[in-house]
C-alpha cells in the first residue's frame, strides 16, 4: 500500500471514533509529517460553536508533539452517502487557513472520494503575516 493510500484508510478508520451526535456526520483526518501520522477527528459540543474539526485535531495533535512540516493530509467524511457532491467532502475555510500555516509548499491534500490538490488550490492568496519562521 503507497503512503497516499495509508494516510486515506487511517483517515475514514479514525472517523470511527469522531464525536458527532449533533450532526452525525462523522470526519476523521490523518497527517503525514516524514514517516509519522497522527490522526484527529471532529469533535462537537452540545455549544454547537466550540466544535472543532477533524483536520484542525490532527494538525494541532502534530504540533504539540513537536511536528511542524506536514507533508501530506487525508480527509475522509464517512457518512457521507456516495454521490455526495464534492464539497460537502472538502475541508473547511478555517481548516484550510491552518492547513497554509503548517503544510509544506508541496504538501497533498487528498480528500476521500474526491481527489488530490495542493494548497494553492484550495486556499488560493491564503492570509499570512510576516513573521518568523516556524521551522
Ligand atoms: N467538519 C470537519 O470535521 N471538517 C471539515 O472540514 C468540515 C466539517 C465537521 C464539523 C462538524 O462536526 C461536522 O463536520 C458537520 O459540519
Amino acid at each position: 500500500m503507497g503512503q497516499r493510500e495509508i494516510a486515506i484508510k487511517m483517515a475514514r478508520q479514525a472517523a470511527e471514533n469522531a464525536y458527532a451526535p449533533y450532526s452525525n456526520f462523522r470526519v476523521g483526518a490523518t497527517i503525514r509529517c516524514g514517516d509519522k501520522y497522527f490522526s484527529g477527528v471532529n469533535i462537537e459540543n452540545a455549544s454547537y460553536g466550540l466544535t472543532i474539526c477533524a483536520e484542525r485535531v490532527a494538525i494541532f495533535s502534530a504540533i504539540a508533539l513537536g511536528h511542524k512540516k506536514i507533508d501530506e493530509i487525508a480527509v475522509a467524511c464517512i457518512d457521507a452517502p456516495d454521490g455526495a457532491p464534492a464539497n460537502s467532502l472538502m475541508p473547511c475555510g478555517a481548516c484550510r487557513q491552518v492547513m497554509a500555516e503548517f503544510l509544506d509548499e508541496n504538501a497533498k491534500i487528498m480528500i476521500d472520494r474526491v481527489g488530490v490538490f495542493n494548497m494553492k488550490e484550495i486556499l488560493p492568496v491564503a492570509f499570512t503575516l510576516k513573521c518568523e519562521s516556524v521551522d
